[in-house]
Order: C-alpha cells, then structure tokens, then sequence
C-alpha cells in the first residue's frame, strides 16, 4: 500500500548545543531536523525574533519538522486558539516538511501541567481527539502526525488496546503516525504486552515519521527522559520493523545529558546503516 508519506531519510532533534555545528559543517548525515515548535512560536512579550532567524537559517540547508507538545488533542477543553493561531504563523514561515504533536492532555481548564498525559481508550475520546485533530488540520490547511506518547498507567475505562485505539484514530481523522519506537517499547515493558504485536497493527500506509530515544529505569519502571542512547532492545525493534515495513523518515530524540555532535552523530548514522541492510539484502 502506497504511504501517505515520504521517506525522507535521517533526521535528528535538532538542540541549542548543535546549531553552530548544523549551521557551519551542514552535516551529510543528515537530511533533516526537527524542532520543537513551542520554542520558536512567537509569545506576546517575546517575539522569538532571534531564534526564529536561528531556524531560517537552518531551514535553508535542511528540511524542518515542527514537533509540538502543548496542542493537548486529549483535553476535554477546547483547542487553544491562540496558541493554534501562533503554530500557524511558525507553520507559514518555515513551510515544514512535517508537523506533529502527542496523543496526550497536557493540561485542562486553561491550565498547561507541561506533561504528556494519558488518555483512555474508549470510542467517547476516539471521537472527541478526531473532531480536534480535524479541527488542527483544518486550521493548518495540512494532515498533521500525532505520535504515540509513552505511558506509566492504564483506564480500567479503556475498551481497546493503544494500537486500535491509534488505528481507529488515524482513519476517523485522516491524520499521520509519529511512531515513537522507544515510547512503544517503555510501554510494552511498563504495562506487558507484546511491542511486536502493537508495532505490526498499525496502518503502514499512514507512518510519516520515527522517532528513537533512550530511556531510564526508574523504580522498576521504564521512563521516556530522552536522556540515554537509544538501547539495543529498541535498535533490534527498529531493524525488526525496517525489514519488515520499509524505510520511513527516522530520527534520534535525545534531550537530556547531550552529548557532543560528533557522539550524537554516530547514533545518527546508525539509523542509516540499520535503513541500508534492507536495501543490502534485496540488492
Ligand atoms: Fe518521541
């Protein structure tokens, strides 16, 4: 089946630490970076002025992908639209190759608690989160992705699995993935299913983007703090599914203890080599 997508190679979470080096050595290892949008929207008493020129310039070496985490599609409040109105206005400028945010609340009743909450798995929030991202799309005049965000609890309300749950979303809002391979598999290991199971449920057709990050434990617990490699059991679950699925545009997530370009690199070009054994072995 034909993907709603691109494939447009390697990326990487593009951090403050890395700027110079992106915009002097413009990096082969990269085709494209990806931002976190709330960092260059414009903000009443801060205009952004300076990082957003930052990102022009960036953006005319590099592909952008604006990745968000305040859009809040699993709040029973309304869409903000201020905030939309100003994601718009980022949207307009750099002209993104992708635009994401979380299947998440982040907040209700006007208050952000700066977290990715969950939802539960009922038709009641398959329909709300599909007008909303309806809504999003509509506003934006472009199909969003939503990434598959990593959880520490489950509803007993919930009446399917996350991988229907997703599945069902995707076609009720005509949206695109962002398939978190870490988050599925902090999950997976959290709540005990299967992450091959849940990988091999989803809609290929509608994947536009990968994201890979490390995690930590915690208290017997996995947490998604982006502050680690990437682990090998989620290298191993991404060749698994890039042999099994074909290549989608695929990034390193890390925002915690950065490391050096040169070290961050090496994980970066992993993907590339990961990607190429495919390619390899049908050659
Ligand atoms: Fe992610």
């Amino acid at each position: 089946m034909k993907s709603l997508f691109n494939d447009l190679g390697v990326g990487v979470g593009l951090r403050p630490p890395h700027y110079a080096e992106i915009k002097e050595q413009k990096p082969k290892s990269i085709s494209w970076v990806e931002v976190i949008s709330e960092n260059f929207m414009a903000w009443k008493d801060s205009p952004m002025a300076g990082a957003q020129e930052n990102l022009l310039q960036i953006r005319k070496d590099f592909p952008v992908f604006l990745h968000g985490v305040s859009l809040s599609v699993g709040s029973v409040d309304v869409l903000d639209k201020n905030y939309l109105e100003r994601l718009k206005q980022l949207v307009d400028m750099v002209q993104p190759a992708m635009v994401s945010d979380h299947l998440c609340w982040t907040g209700v009743g006007g208050e952000n608690l700066h977290d990715l909450l969950p939802i539960p798995y009922t038709t009641e929030a398959l329909n709300l989160i599909s007008q909303k991202i309806d809504q999003v799309q509509n506003f934006l005049g472009r199909r969003i992705l939503i990434e598959n965000a990593s959880t520490y609890l489950e509803y007993q309300a919930s009446e399917m699995s996350e991988w229907e749950f997703l599945s069902q979303l995707l076609a009720k809002a005509d949206c695109g993935l962002l398939l978190d391979i870490n988050n599925v598999y902090v999950s997976s290991v959290n709540h005990g299913f299967d992450p091959k199971t849940y990988l091999s449920h989803l809609p290929i057709d509608r994947i536009g983007q990968i994201h890979l990050a490390g995690h930590s434990t915690m208290d017997g617990y996995l947490v998604d703090t982006h502050d680690h490699p990437v682990c090998e059991s989620v290298w191993e679950l991404y060749r698994w599914w890039n042999n099994e699925f074909g290549p989608v545009s695929t990034m390193i997530e890390r925002d915690g203890n950065i490391p050096v370009w040169a070290e961050l690199e090496s994980e970066v070009q992993r993907i590339t080599e990961v990607r190429s054994e495919k390619k390899l072995r049908l050659g």
